[in-house]
């Protein structure tokens, strides 16, 4: 028991919510309104294992950031066309990124088609891009093809995403090449590790020898799930692996995503209430905060 007068008042420090990733959470500040729009900063969504949500990050940061009033392109850059299919585009009897890489003399705007979402285009594709890899194999600067199509539409975007197939072949080193950024979609699961090593590796040799200013944007945690001790524990091996490289914003896991890609709009239109909308729009404003984009 104290003596009178010598009560001793506890200073009791704020409590400071820490977010998932170990590091305290806060709030991104809303972005400022850009007047004048380009020349887009390039960033890939990249990972070569499948299903780790690359489509669903491309089709849901494309749609959060154009509702921040920035333009936006995205860039279907796997032959299985979940992007345009995501964004509802037709991918047949269109030009597709295929007709772009193959023939320089088509203008790459005739290529791109609107979206439901005012500010967000898309260029799309088909399987026809799987037959890329062996049409590029013998053109000259083979790897810098997809960069020589976007220099073409560049001033037209504030950032174009481009949606890479999982593999670390020659169409990813043509998005890798053509990119100012990387950001890497991590599904927190078990495996999730695996791979990105190379991933990585494969970035190093890109800035070495083709594109000396490649950056790493960010790490994307997906598909978590706060209520299993093993998202939480994966999540925590991947901070420790990558430290600050980890985005602080994650994306939980919710049927609402597989729901919004088969209307094929963005769960920012689809559920705009739903948290995983709300995540989204966070990813878009840490990346602005970040300076991945302007
Ligand atoms: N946060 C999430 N929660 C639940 N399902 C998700 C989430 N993100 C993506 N998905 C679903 O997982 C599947 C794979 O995602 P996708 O974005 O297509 O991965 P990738 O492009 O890396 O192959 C899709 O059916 C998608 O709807
Ligand atoms: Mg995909």
């Amino acid at each position: 028991m104290a003596l009178p007068g010598f009560e001793t008042t506890v200073e009791k420090t704020p409590e400071k919510p820490v977010g998932p990733t170990g590091r305290q959470k806060h709030e991104f500040p809303d972005p400022r309104p850009i007047k004048r729009h380009g020349p887009a900063r390039i960033i890939s969504l990249c990972n070569q294992k499948g299903g780790v949500g690359k489509t669903t990050t491309t089709i849901n940061l494309g749609a959060a950031l154009a509702s921040y009033g920035r333009r936006v392109l995205a860039i279907d850059f796997d032959p299985q066309g979940a992007l345009s299919a995501g964004l509802g585009v037709p991918t047949h009897d269109v030009t597709t990124i295929y007709d772009l890489l193959l023939n320089g003399k088509v203008d790459p705007k005739e290529a791109i088609q609107q979206t439901s979402v005012e500010g967000l285009d898309v260029i799309p594709a088909n399987i026809d891009l799987s037959a890329a890899e062996v049409h590029l194999v013998n053109e000259v600067a083979r790897e810098q093809i997809l960069a020589r199509v976007l220099r073409k539409v560049s001033a037209d975007y504030d950032v174009i995403l481009i949606d890479c197939q999982p593999s670390l072949g020659i169409l990813t080193v043509n998005a890798l090449t053509a990119s100012h950024g990387v950001l890497i979609p991590l599904e927190c699961e078990f495996f999730a590790l695996r791979g990105v090593a190379l991933l990585i590796e494969t970035i190093d040799k890109v800035r070495d020898r083709l594109n000396p200013a490649i950056e790493l944007d960010g790490i994307l945690a997906t598909m978590y799930d706060s209520r299993t001790l093993h998202s939480r524990e994966v999540l925590e091996r991947v901070v420790d692996a990558f430290g600050d490289r980890v985005l602080e914003t994650v994306v939980g896991r919710t049927v609402k995503f597989p729901d919004a890609s088969v209307a094929g709009v963005p769960i920012t239109e689809f559920a705009p209430e739903h948290a995983a909308a709300k995540a989204y729009l966070s990813v878009a404003r840490e990346l602005i905060q970040r300076g991945a984009v302007a």
